[in-house]
């Protein structure tokens, strides 16, 4: 079906009288059930929700400091629960008629550090919430990822060159690219192989029992509250967007993985919130499927995104950022330790998306970095290394 021509569905209308609701237009306006909604993308997805969707959501998480802002919506209900007790979480679910799962651990550095814990909250925990699901036959929106993908054929094949400039290659398609993961004692993909279990566990529910699901891989998403700034409000490594920006606020060098020769589509979160509730409001085009949800345009190495970065930084904070702004290469193994391996480069392939959708990302890298980076000055502005000064 044309999705610029489908039937319009009342699913703002919750206020419809019980009498002439069939049995799909109640599963489309009954509340969503948002396990991880306290994290980076639940408290967007949650924001889009109260801001004028009509539904409720069912927000469950251990932690609402992202969220704090929207517990007095009439429309959302926070629920402070550990997924892995699904007697507790069994009640919220029957409540609902979707469930998004987003919870998990998914920040490079652990997967290498803590192979385990992240094997336990990206495929045992999910697998759990899964199963509880498919008995109450709940509508399963499972947040997969792009590293299912691995790495290249060319990042395989050592680089060859050949195939390196190859669409082939690097354009990836979901039902089409292999899933190319590195040896088991290259622990970096103990979360891709968990996710990936996940999806085939979530794809077996649908063909054996008739659940309605669909997987979601996302591409790099960035937006304002990603990631903790290390030292600030967390420890550890975080994913790159927050390492460069805690780099311009010390006025510490931005290290650069490899030389930062890998590359990545980053996708801003406005339009990836858009995707998910395209997903939502549309089951008869979403059931079933998975989709690639990135910006193809959106493509850089690493290196250049250090330098588009610390361009704006400058801009953005003249100031501050008056001393040159360093760069640093480091190994892979001196940055993240043993067990490392990396993803060389991907571009989603989203025609799945646009045909069945209707969506397209709309928003360039330049805006998307201006509107992310202008939020972590705002909210961390205050402790960075020149505080006197801006
Ligand atoms: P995030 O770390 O910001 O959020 C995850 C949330 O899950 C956190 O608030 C955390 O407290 C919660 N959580 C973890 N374990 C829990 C448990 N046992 N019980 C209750 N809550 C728990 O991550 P994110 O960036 O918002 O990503 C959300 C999902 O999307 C993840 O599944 C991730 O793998 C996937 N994903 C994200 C990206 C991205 O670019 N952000 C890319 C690919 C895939
Ligand atoms: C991420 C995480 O695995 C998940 O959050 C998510 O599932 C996935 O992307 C996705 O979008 O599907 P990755 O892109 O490798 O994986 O993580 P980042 O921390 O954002 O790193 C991107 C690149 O920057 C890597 O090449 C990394 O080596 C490099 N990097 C990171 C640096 O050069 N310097 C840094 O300080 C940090």
């Amino acid at each position: 079906m044309n999705p610029q021509r489908l039937p319009s569905i009342p699913v703002n209308n919750p206020d419809m009288p019980e009498s002439q609701k069939t049995a799909s237009v109640r599963k489309r306006i009954s509340p969503v059930c948002i396990l991880g909604a306290g994290g980076f993308i639940g408290s967007h997805l949650v924001e889009r929700l109260a801001a004028g969707c009509g539904r409720r959501a069912i927000a469950v998480d251990i932690s609402c400091e992202k969220i704090k802002h929207l517990l007095p919506h009439p429309n959302v209900t926070f629920v402070n629960l550990d997924i892995s007790d699904t007697d507790a979480l069994a009640p919220h679910i029957e409540r609902c008629g979707t469930v998004i799962l987003l919870a998990a651990l998914c920040n490079p550095s652990l997967y290498t550090t803590v192979p385990l814990a992240v094997i336990e909250a990206n495929f045992t925990r999910p697998f759990n919430v899964l199963r509880l699901c498919a008995k109450l036959r709940k509508r399963f929106i499972y947040f997969s990822t792009s590293e299912v993908y691995g790495r290249t054929i060319a990042g395989f094949t050592a680089g060859d060159s050949r195939l390196r400039d190859d669409p082939a290659c690097y354009v990836l398609s979901e039902d089409r690219s292999p899933m190319i993961l590195g040896p088991i004692s290259a622990q970096r993909w103990s979360y891709a192989a968990a996710k990936q279990l996940m999806e085939r566990a979530v794809y077996a529910y649908g063909s054996e029992h008739g659940l309605e699901y669909t997987i979601v891989r996302p591409f790099n998403f960035i937006g304002p509250r990603m990631d903790y700034i290390p030292g600030v409000d967390g420890e550890g490594v975080p994913r790159v967007l927050a390492c460069f920006m805690e780099a311009l606020l010390s006025g510490r060098p931005l290290k650069l993985v490899d030389g930062g020769r890998n590359r990545r589509c980053f996708t801003y979160i406005d339009d990836a919130i858009d995707a998910i509730v395209r997903i939502l409001e549309r089951p008869q085009q979403a059931n079933g499927r998975v989709f690639n949800i990135g910006n193809p345009g959106n493509e850089v190495t690493i290196r250049e995104l250090a330098k588009k970065m610390a361009a704006l930084y400058r801009e953005l904070r003249p100031a501050c950022a008056a001393a040159e702004i360093q760069m640093e290469n480091v190994t892979a193994r001196e940055f993240y330790g043993p067990g490392y391996e990396d993803s060389d480069r991907r571009m989603p392939d989203i025609a799945k998306a646009q045909k069945l959708l209707g969506w397209r990302p709309k928003i360039d890298l330049d805006a998307a970095l201006r509107r992310t980076m202008a939020s972590y000055i705002e909210a961390y502005g205050a402790d960075c290394a020149c505080r006197e000064a801006c």
